[in-house]
């Protein structure tokens, strides 16, 4: 088997997929960031030492950037969110920091090419259909992360995220049905008919969303939110004793509601849309999608909201977290 790496781009996640003597081998990284800024000699000393171990960048003005779960953890410890190197899909406009640490970030992921050239997908998302065109493009961060990852010794090409998705999860189909990625910044669509994408579409809501709006509501920090959302139990559909997780799910519902509503309109007399023989089966991923209750309550939301094809099965793909890399190196390896 050729070798070939695929790559997750995500808002939250970097996902790496590489074979590994007939095994897929995955390699993540928290896709965040969070900025330590010394007052004193003294605490730049002592800083320097805290962070032994971890992943940093000492900047030039002396400041440390502290990266991946680490940032995370460290925000949440001084009361404080981690940044983002990408924000809804996209390397990041609102941080001046983004290009650098995506550029740092990506290169400890990928690591250097086994030869030159070595081919390398990554997933980009698709033009969002709740945004104004003009506040969104994705042809400039693909460009970014290819010129990345050519520094690398890699030939890289996108494909679409949730096309991706398909291949990882629709085998058993002939690679014909829909793809749902549910990840931080985005929800990614994709219509597949025998291997071609006939639809993509994104929603520029998602798990970020989320924590957002419970933020807003319980006065907490995003991060903090976003640790309980990871972290608590609790079930979407079922009422909760802790109310930062009963806002959870009040506004995982209503995400999902979204979702669905738009899913049911886009392929709703869509020129593009193919016709389908047989009912159709959707595989649903990405980090949202690992509440419980997330799956069964698509699947509810999608008849409630009249989506316009037979549906055969919602399932969950095998291993949520890793499927549209696990998509990305199978597109590395046919291309
Ligand atoms: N156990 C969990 N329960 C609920 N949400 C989770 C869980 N684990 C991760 N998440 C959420 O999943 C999201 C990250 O998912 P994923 O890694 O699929 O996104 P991404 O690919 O980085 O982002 P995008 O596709 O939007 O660019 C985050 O919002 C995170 O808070
Ligand atoms: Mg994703």
């Amino acid at each position: 088997m050729s070798n070939g790496v695929g790559l997750d781009v995500g808002t939250s996640y970097i996902v790496l997929a590489k074979n590994n003597s007939n095994n897929i081998e995955y390699k993540e990284f928290r896709d965040a960031f969070y900025i330590i800024k010394p007052t004193t000699p003294v605490a730049t000393k002592m800083i320097e030492k805290g962070l032994n171990g971890k992943i940093f960048i000492k900047d030039s003005d002396n400041s440390f950037i502290l990266l991946g779960k680490d940032a995370i953890e460290k925000a949440i410890e001084r009361n404080d969110s981690a940044k983002r190197p990408m924000h809804k899909g996209v390397v990041s406009s609102k941080e001046k920091e983004a290009k650098k640490v995506l550029a740092f970030i990506l290169k400890e992921v990928v690591g250097i090419a086994s030869e030159p050239g070595e081919k390398l997908i990554f997933c980009k998302p698709a033009q969002p259909v709740d945004q104004e065109d003009d506040d969104f493009d994705v042809g400039y961060h693909e460009d970014v992360v290819k010129s990345i990852l050519a520094e690398q010794g890699y030939d890289a090409r996108a494909i679409n995220e949730a096309e991706a998705l398909c291949y990882a999860g629709l085998e058993d189909t002939d690679y014909t049905g829909i793809g749902v990625s549910c990840g931080a910044g985005m929800t990614n669509v994709c219509v597949m008919l025998n291997g071609e994408p006939t639809v993509t579409f994104s929603t520029t809501k998602s798990g970020d969303w989320i924590d957002r709006m419970v933020s807003v509501a319980m006065g907490e920090p995003d991060s903090v939110v976003q640790a309980e959302k990871e972290q608590g139990d609790y079930v979407i559909g079922q009422t909760n004793e802790n109310p930062v997780l009963e806002a959870v799910c009040s506004y995982y519902d209503r995400l999902i509601d979204y979702t669905t509503k738009y899913l049911s309109v886009a392929l709703s007399n869509h020129k593009a849309l193919p016709k389908f023989k047989e009912p159709l089966k959707i595989v649903i991923a990405g980090g949202t999608s690992l509440a419980k209750g997330y799956v069964e309550t698509f699947h509810k939301k999608l008849k409630e909201n009249n989506f316009p094809l037979p549906i055969k099965e919602v399932i969950h793909a095998d291993d949520p977290l890793h499927a549209v890399a696990k998509g990305c190196l199978i597109a590395s390896q046919v291309l």
